[in-house]
């Protein structure tokens, strides 16, 4: 009889607890960060129904996936990755809220998409979890399954419009919006230009990209709130950020910190990878341009360029690289695919060269890797300018590659001991915290499961743009001191006359 009621104990518990984890943004990157956190809700004992445009065939008990179907497709139709390198930064923002849209189509479409909607209709999620990087396209799917207790996530350190939306408003004063290459320290005219970039993507989210989101989604959902309303919705917004890693950001107890959630002790490399690292007693360089720019895709002078400074220096090079190459040299060994945490935590490792995306410098940090940057869309400028301000790194222009260029720069970070004393100490500091961002976001997401939600926003983030920001008091302050003004000047007037009659 105990048995029994053991047994009926531990299946209400496993049904209570299903999740569902949408990661919408179609970048391996978002997935990778994602799955990560889905994992270790699955190892926990959660039923984890993870919904990503991202093939992913793990089906073990408490894991499974669906497929958003057609994204990239549909993204590499309409969006040329290289052509982001000549985008200007106001370029980017409509260039951003159009991928948004793109997205949303390939959304709705999807059969992925039908599979969930299908869904019994009573059927329950305990937890929504939900990438907010990008569009608002699916948040109607908290209105289908009845508003469970919901928590945001965003891989992508902590964008400016989505902290804004949580009541989190970043001060573009100290705050480089993520698109321009400045530093937390801006002269005059960076911060009006700064300020300028960072209110008009807030305001083109809330205003119009939000707004059209909603009218196309009616067709799938019908009649639903507002996107802000269902936004609102989320209790918390756990963030890819931390203060060591990223430089300290005050956060509303609503927004909360696991950066460098991903970061992991190396695991066992492959043998064949493990013997190359192991031999390379001079030093390995591991060349990486993350998920989203493909290396056979950067033009063939540059990459002859490289390839070349490659062949004149003695450390041993590992590419990720998508296809093969002609006159490799002896250095240089090439996979499609590498385990990249890993191979980072092995000791021969001297220096990651990569495009600056947010993952991959926690990961060189976390294993105290220096970096070299090659910054090509978004973040990536202000990262890799971010890693030159703080000696962890140095930047290099991908417009001005020659061999000479390519060699110099190599040779200063990886004969000058100032970046890798730099990095190593800001690795044992992110170590050193009293519970891993893992952890943490595990405990955060259990929380609001076990209260149904949390009431951890400040009012902040239910006023208005311009009560915010003070904008109507100020617009009173200024008309009253104008018509102080004017009344003084009338009087001042009236009496330098009345003195001349006099
Ligand atoms: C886990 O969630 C899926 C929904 O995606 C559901 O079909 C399955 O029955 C759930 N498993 C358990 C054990 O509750
Ligand atoms: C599959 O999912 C489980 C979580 O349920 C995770 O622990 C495991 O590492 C995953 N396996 C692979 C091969 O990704
Ligand atoms: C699934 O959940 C159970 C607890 O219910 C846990 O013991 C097990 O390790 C989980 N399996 C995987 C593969 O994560
Ligand atoms: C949050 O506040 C609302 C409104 O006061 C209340 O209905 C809800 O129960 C609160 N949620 C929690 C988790 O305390």
């Amino acid at each position: 009889m105990y048995s029994v009621w053991l047994l009926i104990l531990c299946t209400t518990n496993v049904f209570s607890t299903n999740i569902l984890y949408i990661s919408p943004v179609p970048s391996p990157s978002h997935h990778i960060w994602n799955r990560i956190f889905g994992f270790e809700l699955a190892k926990r004992g959660h039923n984890v129904t993870f919904f990503s445009p991202d093939n992913d065939n793990n089906e073990s008990g408490n894991y499974s996936h669906i497929l958003m179907d057609g994204l990239y497709d549909q993204f590499n139709k309409n969006i040329n990755l290289k052509d982001m390198l000549d985008y200007t930064a106001t370029q980017a923002i409509t260039e951003f809220v159009k991928m948004c849209m793109v997205s949303c189509e390939a959304y709705l479409e999807s059969k992925g998409l039908q599979f969930i909607l299908n869904y019994p209709s009573n059927f329950k999620f305990s937890l929504i979890i939900f990438d907010v990087s990008m569009g608002s396209c699916l948040y109607p799917l908290l209105h289908r399954f009845d508003y469970p207790p919901a928590v945001a996530v965003t891989p992508f350190l902590l964008p400016p419009y989505v902290a804004y939306n949580f009541g989190n408003l970043l001060n573009p004063s100290y705050t480089p919006w993520y698109n321009l290459p400045y530093s937390h320290e801006m002269t005059f005219m960076q911060r009006v230009w700064n300020s300028a970039h960072m209110y008009t993507e807030i305001i083109l989210r809330n205003v119009k990209l939000y707004k059209d989101e909603h009218e196309k989604t009616k067709q799938i959902f019908g009649e639903v709130p507002p996107m802000e309303v269902l936004e609102r919705h989320f209790s918390l917004l756990l963030t890819n950020t931390n203060p060591i890693l990223n430089g300290p950001q005050p956060l509303a107890p609503n927004v909360i910190a696991v950066g460098g959630l991903h970061t992991r002790k190396p695991s066992q490399v492959p043998q064949d990878l493990l013997t190359i690292l192991d031999g390379a007693t001079n030093g390995v360089i591991l060349f990486s341009l993350g998920t989203n720019i493909r290396s056979d895709q950067i033009d063939h002078k540059a990459r002859k360029a490289v390839l070349d400074a490659f062949s004149k220096i003695k450390e041993t090079v590992i590419w990720k690289f998508e296809s093969t190459i002609d006159g490799l040299p002896k250095n240089v060994i090439v996979r499609e695919w590498l385990p990249q945490n890993d191979i980072l935590g092995h000791p021969n490792v001297k220096l990651l060269f990569g495009h600056g995306g947010g993952l991959s410098i926690q990961e060189a940090i976390y294993h105290g890797v220096p970096i070299i940057c090659v910054p090509f869309m978004l973040d990536q400028h202000f990262n890799a300018h971010n890693l030159v301000a703080k000696k962890l790194g140095i930047l290099l222009e991908f417009r001005l590659i020659t061999t000479d260029y390519v060699l110099k720069k190599l040779r200063e970070i990886l004969d000058d001991p100032t970046y890798v004393n730099n990095v190593r100490k800001l690795s044992r500091q992110f170590r050193d915290q009293a519970i891993t961002p893992l952890d943490k976001a595990v405990f955060w997401a259990e929380y609001v499961m076990r209260h149904g939600g949390a009431n951890f926003s400040t009012s902040f983030r239910d006023s208005s743009f311009y009560s915010l920001l003070g904008l109507d008091v100020c617009g009173l302050l200024i008309v009253i001191i104008a018509s102080i003004s004017i009344v003084v000047f009338k009087l001042v007037k009236l009496n330098l006359m009345w003195i001349n009659t006099v």
